[in-house]
């Protein structure tokens, strides 16, 4: 037994109240936030500092009363720790030199912990530092949403550059993902040996894929992620977040063998009672611009996610990030509401 009630939900033991924690809860939408991150040069710069990104990490706990805190860190940080060098723009997002069929064999598995060393570094200050009824979350992007990003070079909306990739370079491709599997299993291991109690696979763009594109880029590696965690850390607490998974969602839950799934906003309320196993632990869904907009759409929505997962282990969440526009006072009533019904 676990006296964290969030760890308890992903386990599958159904809590008084849904435990809550937010997608993206340390960033923008706090000054506080904005005040470190004024003070580094740049976003992994903040990644990389152990002081600093234990720092954000709690910020929002000091503000809300969460039931978790997630890491501070970023899915990139790993094609980055692979020697493929990443940079954030300022209102462009991630930027990356893209891969090609040849520089693949170049990526350097070997020096992914050494390069994230001061990440696992935060892990363990993190562990000290929370109260122990608090979850850590620990996370990595899944494969195929990495893969996208170190294809196409950036964010894109239809992932065609990955896609097509995928397709003319079978071979190339997958030999792109074994690395990245691997990667991905020696960092969430090492999470969970720091410190964190869950770690989440954050499969972002889980969409536009054929169902036998679906299979292959996203159910299969996260599988052998699953596995190869739980070969090392038996039993390690595992939330999936396949964000458009929409028709794939059940087959997801079922064949990767997570402990809980991640919902997006866009996933209707009765799904999980026609789809999903009675007793599986269920994540989400709140769209993150009732947050920003607030009143009543926001209060009746919250009650209505609550009461569509009531007969299950539920944590409530946004369905995707909180985005920088989002009022604190609208966080801190979500918070209170939740806690206080
Ligand atoms: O509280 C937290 O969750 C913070 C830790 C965290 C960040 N990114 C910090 C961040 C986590 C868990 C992520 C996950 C992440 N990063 C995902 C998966 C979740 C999702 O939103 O789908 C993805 C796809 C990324 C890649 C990424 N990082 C993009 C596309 C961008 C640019 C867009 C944006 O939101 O700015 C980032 C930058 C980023 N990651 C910021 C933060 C706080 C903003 C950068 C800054 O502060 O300068």
């Amino acid at each position: 037994m676990t006296h964290k009630p969030l760890l308890a939900a992903v386990l599958g033991q159904k809590q008084p109240r849904p435990p809550i924690w937010i997608m993206r809860q340390a960033g923008r939408y706090l000054p506080e936030y904005r005040a470190i991150r004024a003070r580094t040069k740049n976003f992994l710069e903040l990644c990389y500092t152990p002081e600093l990104a234990t720092e954000v990490t709690l910020q929002p706990l000091r503000r809300f009363d969460l039931d978790a805190a997630i890491l501070f860190s970023d899915i990139l940080v790993v094609p980055d720790a692979l020697g493929q060098p990443v940079r954030f723009e300022q209102g462009e997002g991630p930027v990356l030199e893209p891969v090609t069929p040849q520089t693949i064999a170049s990526l350097k598995p070997e020096r992914v912990l050494e390069h994230l060393a001061p990440v696992l570094e935060t892990v363990r200050r993190l562990r000290a530092a929370m109260p122990a009824q608090k979850t850590l979350i620990g996370f990595c992007g899944s494969p195929w949403t990495v893969a996208t990003y170190m294809i196409g070079g950036r964010g894109s909306s239809d992932q065609a550059a990955a896609r097509l990739f995928a397709l003319r370079y079978p071979q190339a491709f997958a030999a792109l993902i074994d690395i990245l599997v691997a990667a991905s299993i020696e960092y969430l291991v090492a999470q969970l040996e720091a410190g964190a109690d869950v770690v989440q696979l954050f499969e972002s763009w889980a969409l536009n894929l054929d169902d036998a594109a679906f299979e292959e880029r996203v159910i299969a590696p996260n599988r052998r992620i699953v596995e190869g965690v739980r070969a090392r850390v038996p039993n390690a607490p595992i939330i999936g977040f396949p964000r458009g998974a929409a028709g794939n969602l059940a087959q997801y839950a079922a064949r990767t063998g997570v402990n809980a799934l991640g919902l997006d906003y866009a996933t209707p309320l009765d799904f999980a009672a026609r789809h999903l196993p009675a007793d599986l632990p269920v994540q989400g869904n709140l769209d993150p611009l009732r947050l920003v907009a607030g009143g009543p759409q926001l209060d009746e929505r919250v009650e209505q996610i609550i009461a569509a997962f009531a007969g299950r282990p539920h944590i409530f969440n946004l369905g995707h990030g909180i985005v920088p526009e989002t009022p604190i006072e609208h966080v801190a009533r979500l918070v209170d509401r939740l806690k206080n019904r």
